[in-house]
């Protein structure tokens, strides 16, 4: 039997008789991405269809969505609303419905900057917001598994960052090694939307100390938990990046 890698659904079609798609959104090697109107309140949904060859008895698309249920009283986190297995092409396809988060990818917001990289201050509250948020995950005992510029949608801003994060992911292996990998990886966020190797010499020296060269044991050595990181940036002297 072929396998499901591409659904393609047309815009306009109904699905399980409760969603009508408006739009492809996202589609990866995971599966596609639509947002959808629920026909019987009219509310905004997104939904992610897990191509079935990347998600062998639905194991990791199930234990996403429990994990979503788990953390649905982190703000930072997208709201879970449900789950469901559908039939197409005769084959199961598991469909994780969600909030449709209106805002713009990390990667874009950070892209319509001039040199395509944020100023110290907003890359400082961003990064300070993001930690807030993963801290919320961490206390639970859980991580987000795959932080990057395109997981992070902002909603709004002004004084602080009003963020989601989506597309979280589940491994197999320790949560204690995934809650470090989330810490490495939201350095490296700071790092990218400060504009990567092309400024980082460049940096002051209080930045580069949060980076320390985005060498894993030292970031893990400086900040063990993520509340390190939280409590390191509420007590930071950045007077050298005032020029
Ligand atoms: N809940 C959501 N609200 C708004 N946009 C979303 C939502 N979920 C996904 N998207 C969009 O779809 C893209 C792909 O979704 P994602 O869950 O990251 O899947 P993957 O990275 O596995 O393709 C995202 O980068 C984002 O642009
Ligand atoms: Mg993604």
């Amino acid at each position: 039997m072929s396998t499901v890698d591409n659904l393609n659904l047309k815009v306009g079609r109904v699905m399980a008789n409760r969603f009508i798609i408006e739009e492809m959104v996202g589609r990866g090697l995971e599966g596609e991405v639509y947002r959808v109107v629920e026909k019987h309140t009219n509310k905004v949904r997104a939904i992610k269809l897990f191509y079935p060859h990347r998600n062998e008895k639905q194991k990791v698309s199930t234990r996403i969505a429990k994990k979503l249920d788990k953390l649905s009283a982190c703000p930072i986190v997208v709201d879970y609303i449900g789950y469901d297995i559908l039939k197409f092409k005769n084959q199961n396809v598991a469909c994780l419905i969600t909030e449709f988060v209106e805002g713009e990818i990390l990667s874009e917001f950070v892209d319509k900057h001039r040199g395509k990289r944020l100023a110290i201050f907003p890359a400082l509250h961003l990064l300070y917001s993001l930690a807030c948020g993963l801290e919320s995950i961490h206390h639970r005992g859980e991580y987000h598994g795959d932080l990057h510029l395109d997981n992070i949608i902002i909603k709004k801003f002004g004084l602080e960052f009003d963020l989601k994060i989506i597309d979280l992911h589940h491994w197999g292996d320790s949560k204690k090694d995934n809650r470090d990998e989330d810490i490495i990886k939201l350095i490296r966020i700071f790092y990218e939307i400060l504009g990567g190797q092309k400024y980082y010499a460049k940096l002051p020296e209080s930045i580069k100390q949060i980076i320390c060269g985005q060498k894993r044991s030292l970031i893990l050595k400086k900040f063990r938990t993520v509340s390190d990181l939280k409590k390191y940036l509420e007590s930071l002297d950045w007077s050298d990046a005032v020029k």
